[in-house]
């Protein structure tokens, strides 16, 4: 039935933080550990995952599932981690208000040793003011001023990457004869989930590829296809979008659904409650796109993303391939509760409906 073909890239969003995505007391307590995600990127790459990709958050939301108390840092752990990986992608994130963009600029080529070319680089221009405002390094800054300083960052890190001295006074950063050696070999891609407007722009004019959420099928399809317009429009034809998925599969539909119910009947709501306090106190609450999934997660109690793909490996799988083939997805990012044994379920079951569906991935000749 299915006649085009796509070719997508498969990641995983590590679970750094404990817990996962899943903001309950029910659901699996991941430990936010470096062994643990080692086994998790291990597995990755043994699956035939492209790459594994982690987020930074510096603060918890308490509760009794003390959700996300416990988080590693993202770029120590991606260099760890290409260490102990050989041929999977290793992405980490910074946030560019706090890092300044000459130390990620060594942290980088670093990393790209290590891994040999396998580091990507996820930019956050915002998050909460409380996440960074804990240790003072938040920016009183309102959205569009988080993008321009986004922007300077990028145009300072890439002049450090390709020139032997830099000098630059900018609106937010001064640089005087500044020297960053070694470079990368390999140029980083960088990739940004802005999905406000200003964010899009940002994502879509200066870096390789985009992040995507989407609150539904339709939604996704209808986020996808203006992330690609923009991108033209730009001519941006290399640009690659990624869209996230949170996916819980079950042997059955009946059991992938009985499972959510049962993560939702431990629901955390005091850890909701504090995420959603925290995103709410952005002055600049109405362009915080990602503030408004959270704060809307929390009013309907729900322990994990409303948009979550929940079922049997052959019916993720034929949601999955309708979302990538009409949302034109270049990649996916998946979410699941258990990384080992559903991670294992994705990287085979899943993979091999998607390929029946159309939808072909390296992880498919695993
Ligand atoms: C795949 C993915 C990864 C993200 N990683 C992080 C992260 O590590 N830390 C963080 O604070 N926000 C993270 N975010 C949130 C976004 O970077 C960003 O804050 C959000 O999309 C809002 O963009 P906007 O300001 O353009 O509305 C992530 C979002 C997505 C979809």
């Amino acid at each position: 039935m299915q006649v085009s073909e796509r070719h997508v890239e498969l990641g995983v969003f590590l679970p750094v933080g404990n817990g996962g995505w899943i903001t309950s007391t029910t659901s699996p307590q991941l430990p936010a550990t470096y062994d643990y995600n080692k086994q998790v990127a291990v597995l990755a790459e043994e699956l035939g995952f492209d790459f594994a990709l982690s987020m930074a958050k510096w603060r918890g939301y308490g509760g009794p599932s003390r959700h996300w108390d416990f988080t590693l840092e993202s770029m120590t752990t991606m260099a760890g981690l290409a260490e102990a990986t050989s041929r999977i992608g290793v992405w980490g994130t910074v946030h560019t208000m706090i890092f300044h963009p000459a130390v990620v600029a060594k942290m980088a080529a670093v990393i790209d040793q290590i891994s040999k070319g396998r580091f990507g680089l996820n930019l956050v221009a915002g998050s909460n003011p409380v996440d960074q405002g804990q240790m003072g390094l938040w920016r009183d800054l309102d959205h569009g001023g988080r993008y321009r300083l986004a922007e300077e960052w990028l145009t300072v890190i890439r002049r450090l990457w390709s020139e032997e001295r830099v000098d630059h006074a900018g609106e937010f950063f001064r640089l005087e004869d500044c020297m960053s050696n070694p470079k990368p070999e390999h140029a980083p891609p960088v990739i940004c989930a802005g999905a406000s407007d200003t964010g899009f722009r940002f994502t879509a004019q200066h870096c390789t590829g985009s992040f995507l959420l989407g609150s539904n099928r339709d939604d996704f399809v209808k986020t996808g296809r203006r992330a690609k317009e923009v991108a033209a429009e730009l001519g941006r034809t290399d640009f690659k979008t990624y869209g996230l998925f949170t996916i819980v599969p079950g042997a059955t539909d009946k059991e992938a659904q009985e499972r959510v119910a049962y993560y939702n009947a431990g629901v955390d709501t005091v850890a909701l409650d504090n995420q959603t306090r925290e995103y709410a106190s952005d002055p600049s609450l109405k362009q915080n796109t990602m503030a408004n999934r959270f704060i809307a997660q929390g009013e309907q109690r729900n322990s994990m993303s409303p948009a979550a793909i929940v079922g049997s490996p052959e019916t993720i799988a034929r949601k999955l391939a309708d979302i990538i083939h009409g949302a034109e997805l270049d990649g996916i990012t998946v979410i699941v509760p258990d990384f080992i044994d559903d991670l294992r379920t994705i990287g085979t079951a899943v993979v091999d409906g998607l390929h029946d569906g159309g939808v072909m991935c390296n992880a498919y000749a695993h």
